[in-house]
């Protein structure tokens, strides 16, 4: 039985049914790595500013550190551990890695998510769209020269 103070949801997870019985304002980032074990979404910021601990829900980007418990029933979460291994993430990590985008690699997984996501989008936008979309990712070690030489990679018309 679900003490009062708990909910229990039930949404699908990189493709498979889940359920988690948590405080109804518990952060989707800590349900992840704390019970769920998939810590490829980083905690950083907190306040949604960084992109570090990006995830998609329903296919768009939302920053599992904002994003309650409570508004998960019924989504469709996606994340590192999934969409990282996808042919569709495929041109994102290599052009990542050609243009050297990542130094420690922190900000990695939440950038291949969000990248992934433009990638994909039809139509495609174009590299100065989609550098301003990137907004939201913040890197702490690369000085964004070699992010934007891979954006310039994967968005050149
Ligand atoms: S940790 Fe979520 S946006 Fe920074
Ligand atoms: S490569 Fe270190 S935070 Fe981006």
């Amino acid at each position: 039985m679900t003490p009062a103070s708990l909910i229990e949801v039930d949404f699908t997870l990189n493709g498979q049914p889940a359920r988690v019985r948590c405080e109804p304002t518990r952060r989707l980032l800590s349900v992840l790595r704390e019970d769920l074990g998939l810590t490829g979404a980083k905690p950083a910021c907190g306040i949604g500013r960084c992109g570090a601990c990006l995830v998609w829900m329903d296919g768009k980007p939302v920053n599992a550190c904002l994003l309650m418990a409570c508004r998960l029933q019924g989504r469709s979460i996606e994340t590192i551990e999934s969409v990282g291994q996808t042919e569709q993430s495929a041109p994102v990590r290599e052009a990542l890695a050609r243009a050297g985008g990542v130094q420690c690699g922190y900000c990695g997984p939440g950038l291949v998510m969000m990248l992934t996501h433009l990638y994909r989008q039809q139509p495609r936008p174009d590299a100065r769209e989609a550098s301003a979309q990137l907004c939201g990712q913040l890197c702490r070690c690369t000085g964004y020269g070699g992010l934007q030489r891979a954006v310039d990679l994967l968005f050149a018309d």
